[in-house]
C-alpha cells in the first residue's frame, strides 16, 4: 500500500511498532495545517501523522483548515488517508466506545472552505461522492477488524455538523428520521476535499457519548474523555493490524 497518512488526536502517534521519523511543519497555498506532520514508519511501510485539532488540541471543528491539512499530505505523497473522529451514537447499535466504519455522509455543515475548485478555474468541476469514502480501504478495514475478531461495526450515516456546540435533543430526532447513525463535526468537508485531490479516504470513527437526548445524562467533557480514552486502545489495535496486513 501507498503512503498512508491518519488524521487524528495527538494520541495517535504513538501507535506501537511506529517509529517517527521527523516532524516537519509545513505550508500550503491554503495556508498551514493544523500541526507539523509527523513522519514515521511502521515496518517498510510509510506513514503520515496529523493532528486535526492542532498539538496541543486548540482548534475547534469549524476553523480547522480542512483545506491545508488536505493539501499538505497531498504534497507530501499521501495516497491513502484513514480518518479517526470521536462521534456521537444516535442509532441504538451506536454505543460508546464502538468502533464504527461508516459507509455514508451527510453534510449539515456551513461556512467552510469546502473546495479547492472555486479559483482561477479553466472548468466548472463537480466530484463524483456517491460513495464518499474508499470502497477499498473500508473493506480492507473490514476484513482486518473480521480476522483480527475487533467487534467493529460497519455501515451506517454519518452526520457532519457545525459544532462547536453540540446539538439539541431535536436535532438529533431530526437527523434521525434523515438516516443518520452517528454525528461528528470533522468529518466534512474534508472527505470531500480529499476525493477532490483523488485521495483514498476512510473514517473509523469512535463512539464517545450518546448522543443529544439519548439518554438522560447530561453529556459533558468528563463522559466524552473517559470514553475517548478507553476506545482509544481498539482503534490502535485495529490500525496497527490494518498497517501489518496492508
Ligand atoms: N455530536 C457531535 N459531535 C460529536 C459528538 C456529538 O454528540 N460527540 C463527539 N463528537
Amino acid at each position: 500500500m501507498n503512503k498512508i497518512a491518519i488524521i487524528g488526536g495527538t494520541g495517535l502517534a504513538s501507535l506501537e511498532g511506529v517509529e517517527i521519523d521527523e516532524t516537519k511543519k509545513v505550508d500550503t497555498p491554503y495556508g498551514s495545517p493544523s500541526s507539523a506532520l509527523v513522519f514515521g514508519h511502521f515496518g517498510e511501510k510509510k506513514i503520515i501523522f496529523l493532528s486535526r485539532h492542532g498539538n496541543p488540541h486548540t482548534i475547534p471543528p469549524h476553523k480547522i483548515n480542512y483545506r491545508a491539512n488536505i493539501h499538505a499530505l497531498k504534497e507530501n505523497g499521501v495516497e491513502n488517508i484513514i480518518a479517526v473522529n470521536a462521534v456521537g451514537g444516535i442509532t441504538p447499535e451506536m454505543h460508546p466506545e464502538r468502533i464504527v466504519v461508516p459507509e455514508q455522509i451527510i453534510d449539515y455543515t456551513h461556512d467552510r472552505n469546502q473546495t479547492f475548485y472555486e479559483d482561477n478555474l479553466n472548468e466548472v468541476t463537480h466530484i463524483d461522492f456517491t460513495n464518499p469514502y474508499s470502497t477499498v480501504l473500508r473493506k480492507q478495514l473490514t476484513e482486518t477488524s473480521a480476522i483480527s475478531g475487533l467487534n467493529v461495526f460497519v455501515g451506517g450515516v454519518y452526520a457532519a455538523t457545525q459544532g462547536p456546540r453540540l446539538e439539541t435533543s431535536a436535532e438529533i430526532q431530526k437527523l434521525e428520521k434523515d438516516g443518520c447513525d452517528i454525528v461528528g463535526m470533522t468529518g466534512m468537508p474534508e472527505a470531500a476535499l480529499a476525493r477532490e485531490l483523488d485521495i483514498h479516504y476512510v473514517c473509523l470513527a469512535l463512539v464517545v457519548n450518546w448522543a443529544a437526548g439519548k439518554t438522560d445524562e447530561e453529556i459533558t467533557m468528563a463522559i466524552i474523555e473517559k470514553h475517548l480514552e478507553d476506545g482509544l486502545g481498539q482503534v490502535k489495535l485495529l490500525l496497527k493490524k490494518f498497517m501489518s496486513s496492508c
